[in-house]
């Protein structure tokens, strides 16, 4: 079958629309409401709060294609199908139909004419084979057989293969997973979709989220019975068309031939060639949405910035082992910006901000090969032996930004060798470290206190009084929540505020910051605290002893801190939003650059 990816974007909307679901735009890449992941790894990150039962303000059926990126295989990408982004199509039941209609619903999608009309005989099934969490799934078998599907063409897998969970806790249940039959032989008697050898295509997921996982491993009934499903864009489109790569689909071919005009190098023409011009199209179509997305990220040593980063490096290398020029990504994510642009227009509204970033970021990279090359240098004469040992290796990476494959590379021009083993045990200890620095930091709230967070917290308790200050008592707070990156304050008030308010907050609260106030931190009973008038949640959240922290004549509050030693400290407030929370509920991000 021919189909574009626009063409299976809209008919899958077009038909879930037709089934009375709403739809909603893609979320942001960066996750709003899931601390446990950098960035939005499945359509239903940003909806979690509405699968554990809070209202969405669309209702209780939406359907939506949402941008996604999955950086765990990074190394992998190059072959036929591993991409670092991509876009997943998605429909869901918030507490509304169940395993019924959303099985025959993909049924009819899949087959129906009308959509893909692809033949039953060419879809099998997995459902979930049953475990003391939770029982077989015959139900859904029953209600594919109803459909068409072949009996034969009906797995029961377990739950390594037919259980969904985004991480480790939170929504989750069992799944039904839709494969495309290829017509290549079955590897072996017991071929099924469990085994990779590539007989069946996996092309769409319905989870019946049911579960909520907690911390010490116990599952939970969710107050409501969701539904939500999955189908990868570019794979499917791949598959449909009957394609060996999913670098053949329409987004990726324009990509590929203007890399080959750039590198003067044909695709195909040797293995090196093919893999380069793959992982240059993956990651530059990547660092282009997250550059272009709603809450874009740059480049830098820290999570989702060092993520990007290293996706643009990586792109730089093989840009460099095509002979191509410096520049060229910039072409490059000019072409996706314009192909997505209808799609995702912040791409649009950011493509001077993608062209310049992408742009540092090449110039940064080649000054570190520059300072690389010369530390290596070093390093070698002053060797005993010829084996670069996997500290030295590491230490090149780490603090030089020196990429290990050019480690080996200079090393074996030289008559060198590089103790690898000894590099991957350096890296995976700084993975391990990093990993659980970058958990602290997405716990957010107070149980982190890294320096950033400490100065929102701060920033937070200007923010309330002015606030309070400007439009008055009506102003409480009612919910906060801070990263890394930004502070998020929830509180009453039942208009938008005018752009002259949000001004005043924001210039209040930096006048304050240049007045350089220390912030007092005292203990006294709660009583006593609110005697002198601190604000604060009051009820069970104190012990009856307080923190109380006093800045100036401007803010009294009621905190567990940790907080800035002197406003002093925070640099500039800058309001980046002020919106609806919920019905008299506002919400403002603030940032401290
Ligand atoms: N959340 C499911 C997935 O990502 C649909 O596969």
């Amino acid at each position: 079958m021919n189909i574009t990816s626009n063409e299976l974007r809209k008919k899958f909307l077009d038909f879930f629309k037709e089934k009375n679901h709403a739809i909603i735009e893609s979320a942001s890449l960066i996750p709003e409401n899931d601390a446990s992941v950098l960035f939005t790894t499945a359509g239903m990150h940003p909806l979690i709060p509405y699968l554990m039962g809070q209202k969405h303000p669309k209702g209780t059926r939406l359907a939506d294609v949402q941008k996604c990126v999955r950086t765990g295989d990074i190394e992998e990408v190059g072959d036929k199908s591993h991409l670092t982004f991509f876009e997943m199509l998605g429909n869901w039941s918030l507490g509304d139909y169940f395993k019924n209609e959303s099985i025959r619903w993909s049924y009819e999608f899949l087959t129906d004419k009308k959509y893909l009309g692809i033949s039953p005989d060419k879809l099998a099934v997995s459902v979930f084979a049953g475990d003391e969490d939770c029982p077989r799934d015959t139900e859904s078998a029953a209600i594919w057989l109803e459909c068409g599907i072949k009996k034969e063409n009906i797995f029961y897998l377990p739950k390594a293969n037919n259980w969904w969970i985004a991480g480790t806790t939170g929504p989750c249940g069992p799944d039904t997973e839709i494969f495309y039959i290829n017509d290549s032989e079955p590897c072996s008697a017991d071929c099924s979709p469990a085994c990779d050898c590539g007989k069946y295509l996996e092309i769409w997921n319905n989870v019946f989220m049911q579960y909520n996982k907690l911390a010490d491993g116990t599952y939970v009934p969710l107050s409501q019975k969701n539904v939500d499903t999955g189908m990868g864009l570019e794979r499917t489109v791949c598959v449909l068309n009957g394609f060996n790569s999913v670098y053949e689909i329409d987004g990726f071919k324009s990509v590929v031939a203007l890399i080959e005009k750039l590198s003067g190098k044909k695709y195909g023409e040797s293995a090196d060639v093919t893999k380069a011009m793959r992982v240059i199209s993956d990651h530059i179509r990547t660092a282009t949405f997250i550059l272009g997305d709603q809450y874009g990220v740059t480049p830098s040593n820290l999570d989702k910035g060092y993520v990007l980063r290293r996706l643009i490096r990586r792109a730089v290398r093989y840009c460099h082992s095509l002979e191509m020029k410096d520049g060229d990504i910039v072409e490059i994510a000019k072409l996706y910006i314009d192909q997505y642009k209808d799609v995702y227009p912040e791409l649009r509204k950011n493509a001077e901000k993608i062209a310049d970033e992408l742009h540092k970021e090449e110039e940064r990279f080649s000054k570190t090969l520059v300072q690389g090359e010369k530390a290596f240098l070093k390093i070698i004469e002053n060797m005993p032996t010829k084996e670069i040992n996997g500290k030295t290796a590491f230490r090149l990476y780490d603090t030089f930004g020196f990429p290990i494959e050019l480690t080996i590379e200079y090393a074996k021009e030289r008559g060198y060798t590089v103790d690898i083993e000894g590099f991957n045990a350096c890296y995976a200890e700084h993975q391990a470290k990093s990993n659980a620095a970058s958990e602290q930091h997405f716990k957010g709230g107070l149980a982190d206190d890294s320096e950033m967070t400490t100065k929102l917290h701060t920033a937070t308790h200007l923010l309330q009084a002015a606030l309070r200050k400007i439009l008055g008592d009506e102003v409480k707070q009612k919910g906060s929540n801070i990263t890394t990156e930004r502070l998020r304050f929830d509180f009453s008030f039942s208009r938008p505020l005018t752009e002259d308010e949000v001004k005043k907050a924001e210039n209040m609260v930096n006048e304050v910051i240049l007045q350089k106030i220390p912030v007092i931190c005292e203990e006294m009973p709660i009583e006593k605290a609110r005697e002198i008038g601190a604000m604060g949640l009051f009820g069970d959240k104190y012990g009856d002893i307080v923190k109380v922290y006093t800045i100036g004549e401007f803010s009294k509050e009621m905190c567990g801190g940790p907080h800035a030693q002197n406003t002093g400290d925070l640099g500039k407030f800058v309001i980046t939003k002020e919106q609806s929370s919920s019905a008299g509920v506002r919400r403002i991000k603030a940032e401290l650059r």
